[in-house]
C-alpha cells in the first residue's frame, strides 16, 4: 500500500508535503504532485499537512478518485523529484 495523491492537488501544489516525507517519494507533474508508491513507506506523515486534504493511504482514496492511485503509479517514475517546498500554484492558504 501506499500514500496516494488526487485531485484536489491539481492546479495547486502547495508542496507542504514534500517537507515531512521521510522516504522523499515526491513528484512533480506540470499541476500536481505524485507518490512512487514503490517508494513511499506508509507513514502517512503527509496527509495532514495538505491544506486541500489531497493525500490518502490507498484503501480510503474515495471511489471517485480512484484511477489516481493508477494516475500516481504512472506518473511518478515520469516526474522529477521534489524535495523541497515551492510557491504553490494557487496562492491563498497553506
Ligand atoms: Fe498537493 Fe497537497 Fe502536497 S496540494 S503538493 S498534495 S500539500
Amino acid at each position: 500500500m501506499a500514500m496516494v495523491v488526487t485531485e484536489p492537488c491539481f492546479g495547486c501544489k502547495y508542496t507542504n508535503c514534500v517537507e515531512v516525507c521521510p522516504a522523499e517519494c515526491f513528484y512533480e507533474g506540470e499541476s500536481m504532485l505524485f507518490i512512487h508508491p514503490d517508494e513511499c513507506i506508509d507513514c502517512g506523515a503527509c496527509i495532514p499537512e495538505c491544506p486541500v486534504e489531497a493525500i490518502y493511504y490507498e484503501c480510503d482514496v474515495p471511489d471517485k478518485w480512484h484511477g489516481y492511485i493508477e494516475l500516481n503509479r504512472e506518473m511518478a517514475p515520469q516526474c522529477p523529484q521534489i524535495t523541497a517546498r515551492k510557491e504553490p500554484l494557487c496562492g491563498g492558504q497553506g
